[in-house]
């Protein structure tokens, strides 16, 4: 195979083009990436010599560069996207603009390429919010309600990946994913933003009261996932995928974080809340996996703790992004 990945450069694309090298060695990879704030080439440091990896410095939203790096391909995985909803809150505008705008212009080049397949990377938040006394989870006929400009521009990304497909033909796929961790996350996202900010000597800020519950998906499984929807999936359908059964509270995660690291919880600081913010977030992944036999392998509180201890070993990884323009953003967003 031969795959485009766009935003390759990025914390899932990146884990997703060492797993694919990784398993598929003799597959070639082009990374399209923009190299926003969120793109990162020393993600990818350990990759960047292999010959059947190449890196196009180039905008989705750019049609003559899309279309000339898809005119080689015969898969396009997107991941490109404005990924953060604490962004989403203060620039919207960035966000319709790469995840709709980005995506329909990958979609109409992938048309005239005749790619064999478009797999769409997407959200579980195109659902909305459930509440914390409801056993109810996502599942792929759960209807669409974003409530952060984030969430409403990937629902506006799915709805176009499916009328591409529908309208005229073009062999689609889709999953929409919960939380990711792992390495390489970048530090604006609060499981990295709290393990950073405690080996920093800093507190970790909760929002509101802390209640907030996330479907926690280690990145690998992920990574998986979008491998067995690309060899098995039926084109045109879409995928869940979600993380472990048990489902933790944030404040909890920080206790968890705290305890990995060896510190009380002095360093856990209420902060004010995320304007709509989503309540709990919880997938049925009943399809993928009778459908396709993906399930996710790796236990949260394994993989919690060796994601902290690699944030403890790559410490200039994320040192560098948090010396440079994170440094207005976080005054911006905590207010310190
Ligand atoms: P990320 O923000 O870490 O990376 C996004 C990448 O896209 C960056 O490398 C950035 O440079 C690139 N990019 C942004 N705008 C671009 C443009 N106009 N042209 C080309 N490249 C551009 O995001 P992530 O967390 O790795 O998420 C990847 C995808 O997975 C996104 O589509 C996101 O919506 C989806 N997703 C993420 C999660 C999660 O927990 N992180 C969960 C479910 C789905
Ligand atoms: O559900 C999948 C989504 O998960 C992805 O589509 C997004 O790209 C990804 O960013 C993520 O969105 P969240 O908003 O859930 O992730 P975030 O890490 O920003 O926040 C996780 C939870 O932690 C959420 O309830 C908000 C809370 N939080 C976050 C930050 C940054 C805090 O309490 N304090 C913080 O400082």
């Amino acid at each position: 195979m031969k795959l485009l990945v766009t935003g390759g450069a990025g914390f899932i694309g990146s884990n997703f083009i060492r797993y694919w090298l990784t398993n598929h060695p003799d597959d070639q990879i082009i990374n399209y990436d923009l190299l926003t704030y969120a793109g990162n080439l020393e993600n990818l440091a350990d990759i960047a010599g292999n010959p059947n990896y190449s890196f196009v410095h180039a905008d989705i939203c750019d049609l003559t560069s899309v279309n000339r790096a898809m005119s080689t391909v015969d898969t396009v995985v997107h991941f490109a996207a404005e990924s953060h909803v604490d962004r989403s809150i203060t620039d919207p505008s960035s966000f319709v603009r790469t995840n709709v705008l980005g995506t329909q212009i990958l979609l109409e080049a992938a048309l005239k390429n005749d790619v064999k397949r478009f797999h769409h990377v997407s959200t579980d938040e195109v659902f909305g919010a459930l509440s914390l006394e409801t056993s109810e989870k996502f599942k792929e006929s759960t209807n669409y309600n974003p409530r952060s400009p984030y969430s409403a521009s990937k629902a506006g990304s799915d709805h176009l990946v499916r009328a591409y497909g529908v309208t005229y033909g073009l062999p689609i796929t889709i999953t929409n994913c919960s939380n990711n961790f792992g390495p390489y996350m970048f530090p604006e996202k609060f499981i990295p933003l709290a393990i950073t900010n405690v080996l920093e000597g800093k507190k970790i800020p909760v929002y509101g009261d802390g209640l907030y519950v996330r479907d926690w998906l280690y990145v690998d499984d992920h990574c998986r996932a979008i491998d067995i929807v690309l060899q098995k999936g039926k084109v045109g359908e879409t995928y869940l995928v979600g993380g472990m059964t048990e489902l933790y509270p944030n404040i909890e995660i920080a206790r968890k974080i705290l305890k990995l690291l060896d510190k009380d919880e002095s360093f856990i600081e209420f902060v004010k809340d995320r304007p709509g913010h989503d309540r709990k977030y919880d997938i049925d992944w009943t399809k993928i996996k009778t459908e396709l036999g993906w399930e996710p392998k790796f236990s949260f509180d394994e993989w919690l703790e060796k994601t902290v201890l690699w944030y403890k070993r790559n410490e200039q990884w994320w040192k560098n992004i948090k010396s440079g323009e994170y440094k207005q953003y976080y005054t911006k967003q905590y207010g310190k």
